[in-house]
């Protein structure tokens, strides 16, 4: 069993197949008239344009042959051919009593998929524009672990390029390479000391360095003996990135964002220069201007494709170069299915040139595919990248910190919470702060830009997390009252109210492989948020604690536990954590 509509398209498939048409046309989903019927199929019009038949007389003969399948209350032809349909109450109570794993099914695919979601720079610290990368790509992750993939995600950290020679040279220029030797990644007060060093130094040795050539042919210098390992660079870099690392782990933390692999491009350095080697030999990369490129264009292209940059003129690796000695490495150490990398949109032509060079210098087989799944930015109020009042870059700690206190605000204004002390209540408060972040990010289509407005999403009325956490909280202090009451074994007894609330637990598979196949929760946000919305409605339009009739409060029971269970499932895929009680 998988969703109602996958079941049901299985069997109109088949009706499909018997008259001799395409089983894919018998695909059913849930109906965007449910006032007329709960699931539709549109098949028929384009089965009749394939029988040069009239799309009525199609339709016809698929509800003809359905017309011994029990499991419909109604079948109806509606206008120029939709086949609207509608499910027996004893189709849905068959369908939740055999239902395992909510419906989900696992893959019979056993090969490795890497999903490349954050690549925060090591010289300075988390920012906003890191959200959106970590919070979709642990999303796709744990979603694919569900579905029983075999996943690994990577950080790839950015620690090998020009800006590692900036800050280093800045520190040694300065004669304050001591504060980095000295600094113990294990010390929270030094990792913080040397993280708000970095605020100001990093872009201090940048700016300096784009405006004076000097300093940036030093910084380059740097980078260079820092590629090739050379002390002091070499033991600095690490224990810059130690740091950096230690810093970064607290908010992915704090984010329920979780990473398998924490690896970078300096992992990868011992491919470089084979691999350089060999795009030479295989006369495919070339000097130009002094640097080394491939030519990534093709007559195909519509657009111009700039040949891609594979090390500078000095020999330096370069953010393609890194890309590519990682997919190698990839292919090495794993039996790769794909490698989907969940990186700003904006950075688009940086991966088609990567992939192509890839493919071009045979790093990689056709059967492995590459994807770029790019995101649209998040803004602030004023619909510019979301910035510190100051119009600085918000560090993501802040936003967080930020967050928290707003909902320390909101729980106080609604009276939520309010009997419960301090300790629990900070952690609601974190709960509610995180939910309301994640949710906020999390319903958007992953390629549109869309604004964060903290107020709004930090309400516990509408399309928030907050609501949803409200909501699964709801449900569970109801549970707690009847704890003893033995409903877990009882028969679901469907009345209109309870039709509604099924209906929807069927839909859970859809869409959940639907944010899986587009690499876009937000299919599952708008799931979770329509669930909630509909055991709020249940909650108040029917008895369930006060339901006389022991039968069906046991029925009305077991399907707030489902709800509960759906909801927490999904959220759970979200990395949003439910409070026990608010
Ligand atoms: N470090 C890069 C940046 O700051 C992002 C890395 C994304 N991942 C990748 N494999 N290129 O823009």
């Amino acid at each position: 069993m998988t969703s109602i509509a996958q079941n049901l398209s299985e069997i109109l498939g088949n009706a499909f197949e018997g008259q001799g048409l395409p089983f894919d046309l018998g695909l059913v989903r849930v109906s965007d008239r449910p006032d007329l019927a709960q699931f539709q199929c549109n098949g028929a019009m384009s089965a009749a344009k394939l029988a040069k038949k009239n799309p009525r007389e199609v339709a016809q003969g698929i509800v003809d042959a359905l017309s011994n399948e029990g499991i419909f209350s109604s079948i109806e032809i509606a206008g120029p051919g939709f086949i609207n349909l509608n499910v027996t109450d004893a189709y849905l109570t068959h369908y939740l009593s055999e239902l395992e794993n909510l419906g989900i099914k696992s893959t019979s695919e056993t090969r490795q998929i890497v999903l490349d979601y954050g690549g925060p720079n090591v010289a300075k610290a988390l920012h906003v524009g890191h959200l959106r990368s970590a919070v979709i790509g642990s999303t796709v992750r744990n979603i694919l672990k569900l579905k029983g993939y075999n996943v690994l995600g990577d950080i790839h950290l950015g620690d090998w390029g020009t800006q590692m020679g900036m800050l280093i040279g800045d520190y040694l220029r300065e004669g304050e390479s001591d504060l980095i030797s000295n600094a113990n990644p294990q010390n929270p007060d030094d990792v913080k000391n040397i993280m708000t060093d970095f605020t100001v130094r990093y872009p201090k040795s940048s700016n300096a360095a784009k405006a004076d050539k000097e300093l940036m042919q030093e910084a380059r210098d740097i980078t260079v003996k820092l590629q090739n390992k050379e002390e002091p660079y070499f033991g600095l870099w690490q224990k810059i990135r130690d740091i950096s690392l230690a810093d970064m782990k607290v908010t992915y933390d704090r984010l329920n964002v979780t990473f398998d692999l924490w690896k970078g491009e300096a992992d990868v350095n011992e491919y470089i220069a084979p691999m350089v080697a060999d795009f030479k030999a295989k006369q495919i990369a070339y000097i130009s201007e002094g640097a080394l490129v491939v030519d990534v264009q093709t007559n195909e292209d519509t657009k111009k494709i700039p040949p891609l940059m594979l090390t500078k003129s000095d020999g330096a690796a370069l953010y393609s170069t890194t890309d590519i000695a990682t997919i190698i490495e990839r292919v090495k150490l794993y039996d790769l299915a794909r490698i989907v990398y969940i990186v700003d949109q904006r950075q688009s032509l940086h991966f088609e040139q990567v992939f192509r060079a890839s493919r071009k210098g045979d790093v990689v087989d056709d059967n492995v595919e590459l994807t770029h799944a790019g995101f649209g930015t998040m803004n602030g109020p004023d619909g510019t990248p979301f910035k510190t009042r100051t119009g600085g870059v918000m560090p993501l700690k802040d936003f967080i910190d930020l967050a928290v206190e707003k909902a320390q605000a909101r729980l106080a204004e609604v009276n939520l919470a309010a009997d419960i002390d301090a300790d629990e209540r900070d952690d609601i408060a974190n709960k509610v702060a995180i939910a309301a972040i994640k949710f906020a990010d999390l319903q958007n289509p992953r390629q549109s830009d869309y604004i964060f407005d903290m107020d709004r999403m930090m309400s516990f009325e509408g399309k928030t997390g907050p609501y949803l956490l409200y909501q699964a909280v709801r449900i569970n202090s109801l549970l707690k009252k009847v704890q003893g009451d033995d409903f877990e074994g009882a028969d679901i007894l469907i009345e209109d109210a309870d039709r509604a609330l099924i209906l929807l637990m069927g839909e859970f598979p859809d869409a959940v492989n639907l944010s899986l196949q587009h690499y876009a929760p937000h299919y599952l946000c708008e799931y979770l948020y329509r669930l909630a919305q509909a055991f709020s409605s249940f909650y108040g339009n029917v008895h369930i604690l006060s339901e006389d009739n022991e039968a069906l409060r046991h029925s009305r029971l077991l399907l707030c536990h489902k709800a509960h269970t759906y909801l927490s499932q999904g959220l759970d895929l979200l990395g949003i954590d439910i409070p026990e009680r608010m």
